[in-house]
């Protein structure tokens, strides 16, 4: 591995365990391959075809919810180990947020904790879960139950990555993107507009969009690392959102029931009497939004067949809500993103409903 490989722009993220670079360069993907020679390679499936070309060799896993899991991790700690991996061996996670949650966690308990290193090949982890070092994985039925933090060594980028994904999967990368720049403030969403976010945009726009979406991430995590404070901000839209990700039994993914979740968000408040007229920001969101899920094949079809009985169950059992009240990230009056405690009435019920209900029609 050489020390001085760079690519061509950089930003260096401060962490509990010292700082790490993230680099981005479209294009870069073989390169950076080369780089990690002599590391343990954890890799999305899909790519297998592309390690072949670049003669490089990789333990292949399918990207799927069921691999993420304590269950499934036995198996590949085995494979780890029968590839001869010890404790100076550096391990290379190369896949969306799945192989990368897998890889982290796996990295942060292997004979007590390896150094690892990401190439994230889904929008969503360009722009978002590559930097910050949480690791979730799956238990049984919950998601995300368990995990850790444990930043990585360096993050590689290669934007032209994103080409191969389907449509759905840039509008959720897209989407967590917006989010994140919207809470950090009227600039960095004014530029993301800018850049001009969308399902064809060409790769030097993406390569704009995550550089600022992950400075604006940068500004949370080195604020607030453990999530006590600022960073709880960036779960915009999860609440609603984790509800009907779970509700619809994950046909409707991550990054799009986020972006649901904050239409939910908007109009809960509208219910509640908050007017966003004249705030741009707030139209600019929204209409992003609605472009952005209206990539998803059938979405209408799989909102309507939501029980909305089970959504509302699982708003009310978020982990963020306290005895007496709801704890909600959302849009104040100016268009800042806020965290309020809301007590729990039988009217507060009958918003959060309504506006569930409403943004249900929205998708129709
Ligand atoms: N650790 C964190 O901070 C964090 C943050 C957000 C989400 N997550 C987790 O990330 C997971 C979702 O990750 P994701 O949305 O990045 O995608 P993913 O890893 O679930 O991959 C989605 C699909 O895209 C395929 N794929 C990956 N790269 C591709 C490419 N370049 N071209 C074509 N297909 C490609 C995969 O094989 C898979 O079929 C969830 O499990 C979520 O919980 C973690």
């Amino acid at each position: 591995m050489s020390a001085s490989f760079e690519l061509a722009s950089s930003l260096e993220i401060k962490s509990s365990t010292g700082s790490y670079s993230v680099g981005i360069e479209s294009g870069s993907f073989e390169r950076s391959l080369k780089h990690f020679e002599g590391a343990a390679i954890i890799a999305d499936e899909f790519f297998r075809p592309a390690f072949e070309r670049a003669g490089a060799a990789a333990i292949f896993i399918e990207a799927t919810e069921m691999n993420k899991s304590l269950d499934a991790s036995p198996a590949i700690i085995e494979r780890i180990r029968k590839a001869g991996a010890n404790r100076q061996t550096e391990l290379v996670a190369v896949g969306g947020g799945i192989i990368q949650d897998l890889s982290a966690f796996i990295a942060s308990v292997y004979m007590r904790g390896l150094r690892w290193s990401y190439m994230p090949t889904t929008v969503l982890a360009m722009v978002d879960s590559c930097i910050g070092g949480k690791s979730s994985i799956n238990v049984g039925p919950y998601k995300n139950l368990v995990g850790t933090i444990h930043p990585p060594e360096r993050v590689l980028i290669d934007p032209a990555l994103a080409r191969t994904l389907p449509d759905d999967q840039k509008a959720s990368g897209l989407i967590e993107a917006a989010k994140i720049c919207f809470c950090r403030g009227e600039e960095s969403f004014a530029r993301h507009v800018a850049y001009g976010p969308s399902i064809g945009m060409s790769t030097a726009a993406l390569e704009q969009v995550i550089g600022n979406s992950l400075a604006a991430k940068q500004w949370f995590i080195e604020r607030d690392e453990f999530d006590k404070k600022e960073r709880l901000l960036l779960n915009f839209g999860h609440t609603f959102g984790h509800a009907i990700e779970g509700a619809t039994h994950f046909a409707v993914s991550h990054g799009i029931a986020v972006g649901l979740g904050i239409l939910c968000a908007n109009e809960f408040e509208r219910q509640r009497g908050v007017s966003y007229a004249g705030v741009e920001r707030v139209t600019l969101l929204e209409e992003h939004l609605d472009t952005m899920i209206s990539e998803v094949p059938n979405l209408a079809g799989t909102m309507r067949a939501m029980s909305m009985d089970e959504v509302i169950e699982r708003f009310g059992s978020d982990k963020k809500h306290g005895p007496g009240h709801y704890t909600l990230i959302l849009t104040a009056e100016n268009g800042d993103v806020v965290l309020r405690k809301i007590e729990k009435t039988a009217q507060v019920a009958r918003d959060v409903e309504r506006a569930i209900q409403t943004v249900v029609k929205r998708c129709s």
